[in-house]
């Protein structure tokens, strides 16, 4: 890119249409608004039950009736869509991670009664067996230990159906298996489910910002001191992203995600250039409690940052961010 400076103090001065608001508005390029969120939320069994998430300040694990009642007040406040993430009862964790695909297990009950209360709302599904695995990896062990990827695509496939035969509007593959956006595509299409969005975590990191996480839906306990590299990415790498979204867009995904967030913006930046698709990104649960811990010591100011981590994500390219402060930001923004 070639950039030319024609212009020179004092006839240019940068701080003139930066003096009052009414020129800073007019010269902003880019902006944010509710319909830029959609937020992640945590589901149980049960009812009327809600538990706090310690690493998570502010997030909390919902039964399906409160559920529908924040997603109700989301809906109100603009959010496009949920993204939907399921606590799974210890007893129904095995090695093959069989309850991930029951027609009534918690996710899918969850959308049905999600997508009957706010037919509008977008419900994004998790598609990934770490919530159900005994040993908290997102796939099935061979006798080493390795997560073996055709045997789990197999698996991811009819999870997949399973959330969209229950009404999810959009599956999101999150478990970095090869192949799998095609196969979990062509079931889809095979079942007439043409209109079933796939949002693709095409660049997911093997990061360790997901701790918090990992405790919200009771996987960390499961994974003990495992990690997730042999199937996510290395944070070192920035090219091996842009192959691997190209890769599921050929594949079939609608959508594409990069994922942790605001410590990997340079790559959302470079899969918007280059690829030019609709491209989300994840502002993950260890984001969010680096930024409630600053804020709790007063490090920080709540509101105004939340705004600015979240604009950062559109200036960087992404289309809209996935973030635990989607319903707050969604209320400041309103204001
Ligand atoms: C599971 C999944 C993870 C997250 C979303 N889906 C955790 C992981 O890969 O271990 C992380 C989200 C967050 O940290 O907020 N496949």
């Amino acid at each position: 890119m070639s950039f030319t400076i024609p212009r020179q103090y004092p006839g240019t001065r940068m701080r003139r249409m930066r003096k009052d608001d009414f020129s800073r508005r007019l010269m902003a390029e880019n902006t944010l608004t509710a319909a830029d969120l959609i937020w992640p939320v945590f589901v149980l069994e049960g009812s009327n039950r809600r538990e706090a998430v310690p690493s998570m300040p502010g997030v909390e694990r919902l039964s399906i009736d409160l559920l529908i009642e924040e997603a109700r007040e989301a809906q109100a406040l603009g959010i496009p869509a949920l993204a939907l993430f399921p606590v799974i009862d210890p007893e129904l964790k095995n090695e093959l991670a069989e309850e991930a695909y029951n027609a009534n297990g918690l996710v899918q009950r969850c959308v049905r009664e999600l997508k009957a209360a706010c037919p509008a709302l977008g419900i994004i599904t998790d598609v990934a067996l770490d919530p159900y695995t005994s040993h908290g990896q997102d796939g099935i062990l061979d006798e080493a230990g390795y997560v073996q990827n055709d045997r789990t695509v197999e698996v991811l496939i009819k999870q997949a159906l399973s959330h969209a035969e229950a009404g999810a509007d959009v599956v999101a593959p999150s478990d970095m298996m090869d192949g799998r956006i095609g196969e979990i595509r062509r079931i889809l299409e095979q079942e007439r489910l043409h209109n079933t969005r796939i949002m693709a975590y095409s660049a997911k990191y093997a990061s360790r910002y997901y701790g918090p996480f990992r405790d919200a839906v009771g996987s960390a306990g499961n994974l003990g001191k495992a990690d997730k590299s042999t199937y996510q990415m290395d944070p070192a790498n920035g090219d091996e992203a842009l192959q691997e979204v190209a890769m599921d867009l050929a594949e079939g995904a609608d959508m594409v995600m990069i994922k942790p967030g605001m410590p990997y913006l340079d790559v959302v930046r470079r899969v918007k250039d280059e690829l030019r698709v609709p491209t989300y990104a994840y502002q993950v649960s260890g984001e969010y409690a680096m930024h409630m811990a600053a804020f709790e010591r007063g490090w920080l100011e709540d509101d105004r940052v939340i705004l600015e981590s979240l604009m950062c994500f559109k200036r960087a390219g992404a289309d809209a961010v996935l973030t635990y402060f989607a319903k707050r930001a969604a209320r400041l923004l309103a204001q």
